[in-house]
């Protein structure tokens, strides 16, 4: 099968074969990452902009590292450090970078749609590295690669999400992929964290925090997005933590075999415990350590594997 997207910009717009395809890419990719020597020559004389308008640690770091392995020259530019503090529109942006001929842009920004926006003005692949409150297609594909990994499938699997959904990017491109791939999602949130429209995602609502979590296979918790709120939504994060937090008592309600996720950056002690955290079926940092081979595996995809870079 031929990869012949141009832009990875969300889930939706991905078959199911083609997240199958990047899934086992990205499996074969995670090997080159053990290696005493991290390097294969695949991207060598590629280029590779960063372009990430909001904080990352995980998503920006990862895609650094994915590049590099794969010998890619890569530049960063920030929000702060460009000339869009001058006034210098999106599109003109992305256009001069454009013009110095990359050959992917991976962008991050607080507006959702904006990496579709470009998308259809530069020559270059362009990777949504996560926009606004709308998609994270990256994490959600290293979710489902985490996950699969670890329960040898997806299709069947009890999959909940928990949290913040409202505000959350994270949920809906996990929402859509993992109902996608044929899991059962369900999903919790405080009742003003929970968006009207977000069942036409492919999820159930679940009534409680307690209901979500029961016989699940996969309990996924939200961070508090406090900077997208524009309303205080809950009382005291004291509160938020006694009665929707991930806690020891509500994850035994679970199956016993279930693992624990969570894209990160954590409100430790908030959404979830330390302990649970930390715990042996926590697969946080693995998540983690999945993002480089799935990120990896795009570039290959969108860059590499005989892949000329003609505008589509
Ligand atoms: N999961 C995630 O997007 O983390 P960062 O904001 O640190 O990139």
């Amino acid at each position: 099968m031929r990869f012949d997207r141009k832009d990875i910009l969300d889930i939706h717009s991905l078959s199911k074969k083609e997240i199958s395809m990047i899934l086992d890419i990205a499996q074969g990719m995670k090997e080159i990452s053990e290696r005493p020597v991290k390097k294969v020559p695949t991207l060598r004389g590629k280029t590779i902009i960063l372009f990430f308008e909001e904080p990352s640690t995980r998503t920006k770091l990862s895609f650094d590292t994915a590049a590099k392995r794969l010998s890619a020259d890569v530049i960063s530019i920030s929000k702060s450090s460009s000339s869009i503090v001058k006034g210098e529109t999106l599109i003109d942006t992305a256009k001069n970078l454009d013009a110095m001929n990359p050959d992917i842009i991976v962008m991050r920004h607080s507006s959702s749609g904006a990496p579709h926006i470009i998308s259809k003005r530069v020559r270059a692949s362009v990777i949504n590295g996560g926009d606004g409150i709308h998609a994270h297609p990256t994490q959600a594909l290293l979710d489902m690669m985490s996950v699969r990994e670890k329960k040898g499938k997806i299709k069947g699997l009890k999959i909940a999400i928990i949290g913040d959904i409202a505000h959350s990017r994270v949920a809906r491109s996990n929402i859509r992929g993992f109902s996608k791939m044929g899991a059962n999602v369900n999903i919790f949130a405080p009742e003003t964290m929970m968006p009207m429209e977000v069942e036409d995602l492919g999820c159930k609502k679940a009534l409680s925090v307690e209901s979500c979590i029961e016989k699940a296979d996969v309990v996924m918790m939200l961070r508090i997005q406090k900077e997208r709120q524009s309303n205080i939504l809950f009382p005291t994060e004291r509160e938020y933590a006694t009665l929707f937090g991930l806690i020891r008592e509500r994850l035994k309600l679970a199956k016993k075999d279930v693992i624990v996720m969570h894209p990160g950056p954590m409100n430790r002690g908030v959404e979830i415990a330390n302990d649970v955290a930390d715990s042996e079926c926590s697969l946080i940092l693995d998540q983690v350590t999945n993002g480089v081979a799935l990120r990896m595996a795009l570039f290959y995809l969108l860059a590499g594997g005989g892949k000329t870079n003609d505008k589509n």
